[in-house]
């Protein structure tokens, strides 16, 4: 059955990437969450899709910028009536332990390419033992291939925005067991024949119903999705 990943938590019922969202994945029945980490400037990595804390909290600067006792100050919830902190990553894997969730870390090292981001994500995962429960993906491909050299035991996966020529020996070349595609970009053929050479598919963002149809009928490995609550009830029949 095609897992449903929680694209930066349950963010259409609560602000994106905090642990309200988190939660009311987990609570709504997700198979797994997905979210984004950054690196403050004295390195503690914190849960934020963009390089700036402009677009979804009440600051602005760059998350590099910040010490973490300055960026805990903000509010990630600032449309919303409760306060809502930028997570730290260790505060979404401490919860982790108290459920069964898979969780799918990327690193938005794509832009600004945090020194040491890999190895304090890994060592946070070893140390909360979730190696596995965890997939590591990014943009930054060479990120992927460093993340499998330090944690051989951690599902890694590339994220693609557009097609390439036979994925599976591509991800086969980066030790990567997983893909993570723009939904658009593969066709079914080629998932199906990804999935086949032994490489997990969790195209992005799937908030279509037809989209959602179209991966659950070829039981594609998972989709990661805005519409957690939708794609659980259309999962129902298949
Ligand atoms: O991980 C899939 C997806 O989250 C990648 O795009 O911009 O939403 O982080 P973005
Ligand atoms: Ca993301």
């Amino acid at each position: 059955m095609t897992q449903i990943f929680a694209h930066r938590g349950y963010a259409v019922s609560f602000a994106e990437n905090t642990m309200g969202a988190f939660v009311d994945a987990e609570k709504a029945g997700a198979d797994g969450i997905e979210l984004d980490v950054q690196m403050t400037k004295d390195g503690e990595l914190v849960v934020i899709h963009d390089e700036k804390v402009d677009r979804t909290t009440n600051g602005n600067g760059f998350v590099k910028d910040f010490l973490y006792k300055e960026i805990r100050k903000l509010n990630a919830n600032k449309k919303g009536v409760k306060k809502e902190p930028i997570p730290a990553l260790a505060e979404v894997l401490e919860r982790m332990k108290t459920n069964k969730l898979l969780c799918n870390i990327e690193l938005k090292n794509g832009l600004i390419p945090y020194e040491g981001m890999e190895e304090k994500v890994i060592e946070l995962v070893q140390r909360f033992g979730l190696s596995d429960r965890i997939i590591i993906s990014s943009f930054n491909h060479y990120s992927i291939v460093y993340s499998y050299r330090l944690a051989p035991e951690i599902e890694t996966a590339p994220l693609f925005i557009e097609g390439i020529y036979m994925p599976w020996i591509y991800s086969q070349s980066i030790r990567a067991k997983g893909i993570h595609p723009k939904h658009s970009a593969m066709s079914d053929k080629i998932i199906i024949n990804t999935m086949a050479n032994g490489i997990a598919v969790r195209p992005y963002t799937v908030n279509k119903d037809a989209d959602m149809h179209r991966f659950f009928n070829i039981n594609c490995t998972a989709i990661i999705t805005d519409e957690t609550v939708k794609a659980l009830q259309l999962r129902k029949p298949y």
